[in-house]
């Protein structure tokens, strides 16, 4: 049985942290913004994980776990040396990469993780790529060295102003075409309050938007249904048809209440658990 060893564990934050994990064949593949579902052992619940880094030449995956619930509080245990049974992907639609021209990256909160291989990748594409991190606090504001290599224009913004800019992703876009920037497309990842957010003012102002959904998924396959998001009239599978939405049509009301679904049990396994 092949093991999915972590070569490299880094704390980001106190309840972030990085991995890197041996898991060749994913990382001759993958391409930014698909995801994997991983697993630690039979028990364990199957995690989607968005790809925060790839190395093809040492075949690894990076991924970025926050400590939400009883099976990521798990995984941030892990230490390295230690495996995961199950690492499967390259799942989900790849981002369109292409040049636009200038565009914005948003990365709130874990989501700088999953933006971080975006930008990069707009960058290498010829846009003028410009990256709004947003975290509630400067503590949890990640990966800033790493934004800021792949980015023109790297703008802060806290929510309780202790680094950066005090506000959210608005206050640093209304920055940004306040400086006259022609803003083609945005990337706006991070919690669903965020993009949510995010999705409602750049629709009022007409910017292109597109969003990374992470809702609760079973097979990653297209085939439980676990995944499904209502995009304009349609409901889609955020494992098959996505994870990258447009955000003007996303159904974020009902998302949010899907991803409640089981906050209880989550509470409950923690309660009761080592973790
Ligand atoms: Fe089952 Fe998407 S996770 S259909």
């Amino acid at each position: 049985m092949h093991l999915y060893q972590v070569v490299k564990r880094r704390q980001l934050a106190p309840a972030i942290v990085l991995f890197e994990v041996e898991a060749p064949r994913v990382a001759a593949k993958v391409k930014p913004g698909q995801f994997v579902i991983v697993r630690m052992d039979e028990k364990s619940e199957r995690i989607p994980l968005t790809v925060m880094d790839f190395n093809r030449e040492r075949g690894t995956i990076t991924i970025v776990v926050q400590d939400v619930g009883y099976s990521s509080c798990m995984i941030n245990n892990l230490q390295e040396g230690s495996s995961f049974l199950d690492f499967v992907g390259p799942l989900g639609v790849p981002s369109d990469i292409e040049n636009y021209g200038t565009v914005v990256c948003m990365g709130g909160g874990l989501g700088i993780a999953p933006i971080y291989p975006i930008a990069r990748a707009l960058r290498e594409a010829g846009n003028h790529v410009i990256s709004i991190l947003g975290a509630r606090t400067a503590d949890l504001l990640i990966l800033r060295e790493e934004m800021a290599a792949v980015s023109d224009e790297v703008v802060i913004v806290t929510d309780d102003g202790s680094l950066g800019t005090k506000g959210y992703h608005s206050t640093g876009l209304d920055q940004i075409l306040a400086q006259g920037h022609k803003v083609e497309v945005i990337w706006a990842i991070g919690p669903m309050v965020m993009m949510r957010a995010v999705a409602r003012y750049t629709k009022t102002l007409g910017i292109k938007t597109i969003v990374s959904m992470n809702p609760i998924m079973v097979d990653g396959t297209g085939m439980c249904g676990a995944c499904r998001v209502k995009v304009g009239e349609e409901t889609k599978f955020a494992c098959v048809d996505g994870p990258e939405f447009d955000g003007h049509l996303v159904d974020f009301e009902l998302a949010m209440q899907r991803l409640a679904f089981y906050k209880d049990e989550e509470n409950r396994a923690k309660a009761h658990g080592a973790c």
